[in-house]
């Protein structure tokens, strides 16, 4: 997973097996992750959860609720990742939780991992952004900054900057948003999984991802994987050129009647 030297980090963070790798200490696997040294995984599908309860409620306002994800093609860096969380947490090192979250949530995506890309930006905005204000939350910027293992993280707690809101474009049924992009040709590819798959979905997790590109939905139905075809579908059509972020209101999922998002993450589109 890691490039070079790191190439290790993997199976530290994982596994805690320092076998056949020089040991990768936790703080230079963050900074790897956070400088985008990251090798794509083609490795394997199945599910990660990065369970938070418990995680110091006024430390982290915003990043409360247990994600879990099916992603079906990067099983091993959000293992990875979701392990380093747990340390983290431990540690209290607040603002590496952010960065790592939010690296979760976008399926570990290695085009997203770079604290500098827009998506990360976006991402890291929003952990210290009051949601009723829009303000920026400058001492939580300040604890993050001073929780964070990597100069590259603190460097980005440091510039975040607010940003207007953008309207979004509203439609009957559907939401085209500007805010959590994701790459069209990761969803097209996710959609290739989807369509035609029988598959029964129940419960959770409410999400799916491949490459950059996630959907869920927002409450619990008991349905097949290819009911997720049509609004998908419409959402690339619908809205952007090269990326999308989309929320389709009343999608009926054998029976059950949910909002469908397709964007960057598996926590929704707003
Ligand atoms: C991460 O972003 C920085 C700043 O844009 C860039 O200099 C660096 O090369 C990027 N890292 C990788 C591994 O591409
Ligand atoms: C994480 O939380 C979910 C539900 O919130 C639960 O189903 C899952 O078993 C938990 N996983 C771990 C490893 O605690
Ligand atoms: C169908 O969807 C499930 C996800 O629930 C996935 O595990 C499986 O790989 C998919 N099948 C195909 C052919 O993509
Ligand atoms: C999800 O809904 C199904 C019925 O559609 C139900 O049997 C199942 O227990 C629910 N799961 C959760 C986690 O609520
Ligand atoms: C959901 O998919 C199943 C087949 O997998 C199909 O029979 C059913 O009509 C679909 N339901 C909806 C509401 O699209
Ligand atoms: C799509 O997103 C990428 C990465 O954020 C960005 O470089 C590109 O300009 C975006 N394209 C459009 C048309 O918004």
């Amino acid at each position: 997973m890691f490039k070079g030297r790191s190439i290790c980090a993997l199976a530290v963070a994982a596994l805690a097996t320092t076998a056949q790798c020089q040991q990768l200490s936790y703080e230079d696997s963050v900074t790897a992750l956070a400088y985008g040294n990251v090798a794509t995984d083609t490795s394997a599908e199945g599910t990660v959860w990065l369970n938070v309860t418990g995680f110091a409620v006024d430390k982290l306002p915003h990043i409360q609720e247990d994600l879990g994800i099916h992603t079906l093609d990067n099983l091993k860096t959000l293992n990875a990742i979701a392990g380093l969380a747990q340390d983290a947490a431990t540690k209290g090192q607040w603002g590496d939780i952010v960065y790592l979250y939010s690296a979760f949530a976008m399926n570990g995506h290695s085009e997203y991992l770079n604290v500098s890309t827009v998506e990360m930006q976006e991402s890291l905005l929003d952990a210290i952004t009051n949601q009723d204000s829009g303000e920026i939350d400058h001492q939580l910027a300040d604890l993050y900054a001073s929780t964070s293992s990597s100069k590259f993280l603190v460097d980005a707690f440091h510039g975040l900057k607010s940003k207007p809101s953008t309207p979004s474009k509203r439609w009957l049924r559907e939401v085209c948003s500007n805010a959590h992009l994701a790459v069209k040709n990761s969803c097209r590819s996710l959609l290739q999984n989807v369509r035609g798959n029988a598959t029964w979905k129940t419960g959770s997790p409410r999400s799916i991802c491949k490459y950059g590109c996630c959907i869920s939905w927002s409450a619990n139905a008991t349905f097949q994987v290819e009911n997720l075809t049509n609004a998908a579908n419409y959402c690339i059509n619908a809205c952007g050129t090269s990326n999308v972020s989309c929320e389709v209101y009343g999608v009926k999922l054998q029976g059950t009647l949910v909002d469908q998002c397709l964007s960057n993450r598996a926590t929704g589109c707003r």
